[in-house]
């Protein structure tokens, strides 16, 4: 029989890609959206149109006896909601607890990133809040299913990064260059996802997958070939250097948007969040997309 996965942030990036993966793999989807995205918006317009996935109106934030209704039945709940405290802590929080009351027995946490288990409270702003929220998996009887895929491509490549930036024809980098660190584009992830959503032996585990492993110095050298450019090269300074720019950035910050990306770099160039024993072979069917391969489609 097949599962019946609900998926709060449906309407988002990866959550839109998870939903097609979780159909593809014969699933009954289920989306949580909030009111005014009951047409799924841009990214899942077509799914709610054909009916391939069914649609109920709800907010993370909503009281906990307001959700569970929406988790009738549900086997899996697969959250990949974004945002600040409100809807990343605040909200899968009350999820986890109306996911307890409506006798939902697991759910994939909006984790997707670097190992956030490794970092300590205070490394990284963002993932802070995901900490806090998973905190609520101890002694529940939601089980949780970590999915970690290191850096989105898609992301790390973008110049918010300040590691890539193509229209200024330079690549920069903090450290020695040659901690290696992991890559996953956002439909890779997604297919993990589904596939962990699906796969009961993954209940209480950490799925870590990567789409490819490089240190800055291999990165370097790919985006050039795959680019056919030469970038100039910005060597910032050591890891300490690094530490230091974060403390005065976080002194005259207006948001945490004016450090994060330096703390994301921070987590994988340290290797404190490296992923480790990965389990891409877990789910043989899934072929991930390597750097090299991701930047030949750009
Ligand atoms: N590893 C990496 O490099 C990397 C990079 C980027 C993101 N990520 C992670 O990937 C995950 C998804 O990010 P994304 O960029 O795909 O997000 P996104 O496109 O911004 O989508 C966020 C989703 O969350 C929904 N949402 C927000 N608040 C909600 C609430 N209170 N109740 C219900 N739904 C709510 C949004 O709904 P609306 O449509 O109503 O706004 C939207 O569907 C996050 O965990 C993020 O940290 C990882």
């Amino acid at each position: 029989m097949s599962k019946t996965v609900l998926v709060v942030g449906a309407t988002g990036n990866l959550g839109s890609e998870i939903v097609r993966k979780l159909v593809d793999r014969g699933a009954d989807v289920r989306t949580l959206v909030r009111k005014g995205r009951e047409d799924g918006g841009e990214r899942l317009r077509d799914e709610v149109t054909s009916g391939s996935v069914t649609v109920v109106v709800g907010d993370l934030n909503d009281d906990v006896q307001t959700l569970v209704p929406h988790l009738d039945g549900v086997d899996v709940i697969v959250s990949a909601v974004q945002g600040g405290h409100h809807a990343v802590t605040d909200g899968q929080v009350n999820l986890i607890h109306a996911a307890e009351v409506a006798g939902v027995p697991r759910m994939i946490p909006s984790d997707f990133s670097v190992d956030l288990h490794c970092l300590d409270y205070d490394d990284n702003v963002a993932l802070d809040l995901r900490k806090k929220a998973d905190e609520t998996f101890v002694g529940s009887s939601v089980r949780p299913t970590s999915v970690l895929n290191g850096g989105f491509m898609e992301v790390m490549f973008a110049p918010f990064m300040e590691i890539v930036d193509l229209d200024a024809g330079t690549f920069s980098y903090w450290g020695d260059g040659e901690q290696p660190m992991d890559f996953t584009t956002i439909p890779d992830t997604a297919a993990y996802t589904a596939a962990a959503a699906l796969d009961d032996s993954a209940i209480d585990r950490t799925v870590r997958v990567a789409g490819d492993v490089l240190t800055l110095t291999q990165l370097h050298t790919v985006i050039e070939k795959a680019t056919g450019r030469t970038l100039r090269v910005h060597e910032h300074g050591s890891i300490a250097a690094l530490e230091a720019e974060i403390d005065r950035r976080k002194s005259t910050a207006t948001g945490p948007g004016d450090f994060v990306a330096l703390q994301y770099q921070w987590a994988m160039i340290t290797g404190k969040a490296k992923l480790r024993d990965l389990n891409n072979g877990d789910y043989p069917d899934i072929t991930p997309t390597s750097v090299a391969e991701f930047l030949a489609t750009r």
